[in-house]
């Protein structure tokens, strides 16, 4: 059995690598059928994975939640569920709502897909402007308290807002993105946590897939590939980003490891992060991204890292929402 984290202070044990089940769902990320999202999420389970991350908001018609139902049904005792609230489509735009009412009836659609009566982790999925984050907060208590959410989390939030949901709604995780390239959270987040005993559950860890190193230099995006529209893909970011996993590349290799395999295992070995959630299109891919469970990078290494990210300085951040 791969090695587990409690998820805050709760006894609910997950391996540090997750499953992000965003590609999936099939919205941005393209050629994805659904015979590829359930061998992913089958090939994830069978790698030793417990842990999957996904959301009310994963696929225009909750694919996301569905699947992990229909293909871990029969392992509901094995697995621990996160599935977030406060985001939904509208005319297929993604916006926030996170009234105490919405919140409650999502959740009943989101245990509903998901085959369930309860999931392990619910977050929100982001603060909405429009709710004070402690209303928000408020309606999962509520569900905690009545058993269908065991811990609570938050996505995409500043200290200020953390600490506004905690007085109201102990929370167990944060869920921020962060990578090598992306590490605002160490300022003031990552902190935060770490003094609260929250778990830090990090999305992007291979930065949408460019830190996979998979991508050539030339790569020309289908117009349908929802990343074009993050800065990282673009122009001198691109090139910047490029020159960093050629030096990524030479140190896997000194490693004889894969680069993605050598990125997760570099985050999951950070001060404060709990777990990498990993997306995925293909079974090869969380595979790959697994293997980062079985070892542990040298300080040598470590240094070795450390100092092509100092070289490459931070890349310009911004989340997904
Ligand atoms: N809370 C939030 O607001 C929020 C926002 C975003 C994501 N998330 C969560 O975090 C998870 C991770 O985010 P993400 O899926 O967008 O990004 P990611 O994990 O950084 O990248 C995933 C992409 O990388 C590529 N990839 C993965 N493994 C690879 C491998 N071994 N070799 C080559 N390519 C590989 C695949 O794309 P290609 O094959 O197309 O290159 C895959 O779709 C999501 O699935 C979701 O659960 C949460």
């Amino acid at each position: 059995m791969q090695p587990r984290r409690r998820i805050g202070k709760t006894d609910i044990e997950v391996t540090a690598v997750a499953l992000g089940c965003w590609p999936v769902a099939g919205i941005t990320s393209i050629d994805v059928t659904q015979e590829h999202s359930e061998a992913t999420v089958r090939a994830a389970f069978d790698a030793g994975i417990n842990f999957f991350d996904t959301a009310y908001m994963y696929g225009y018609e909750g694919e996301s939640e569905k699947l992990i139902g229909q293909v871990l049904g029969n392992h509901r005792d094995e697995i621990v569920i996160a599935t977030k609230c406060g985001l939904h489509w509208q005319d297929r735009n993604c916006v926030r709502g996170a009234s105490p009412k919405r919140i409650i009836a999502e959740c009943d659609e989101s245990l509903q897909r998901l085959g369930t009566d309860r999931v392990e982790l619910y977050y929100l999925h982001a603060p909405d402007p429009q709710v004070p984050v402690a209303e928000s907060a408020g309606a999962i208590l509520e569900l905690q308290q009545a058993g269908k959410v065991l811990s609570a989390g938050l996505s995409n939030a500043s200290v200020k807002e953390l600490t506004d949901f905690h007085a109201v709604c102990p929370l167990s995780a944060y869920q921020p993105h962060y990578n090598m390239l992306q590490r605002e959270i160490e300022e003031a987040q990552l902190p935060w946590c770490l003094e609260n005993s929250v778990s830090t559950m990090v999305y992007w860890p291979l930065m949408k897939g460019l830190l996979a190193g998979k991508l050539s230099r030339d790569h020309q995006f289908n117009e349908k590939d929802g990343r074009q529209k993050y800065p990282m893909f673009h122009g001198e970011e691109w090139d910047r980003n490029h020159d960093f996993i050629d030096r990524l590349r030479e140190i896997a290799d000194g490693l004889g490891r894969s680069v993605p395999d050598m990125v997760i295992a570099w985050t999951i070995q950070r001060h404060g992060i709990t777990a990498a959630l990993c997306g995925a299109k293909r079974p090869e891919q969380i595979r790959e991204s697994a293997t980062a469970l079985t070892w542990a990078l040298s300080a040598d290494a470590v240094s070795a890292i450390d100092q092509a990210i100092i070289d490459r300085g931070p890349a310009v951040s911004r989340g997904a929402v």
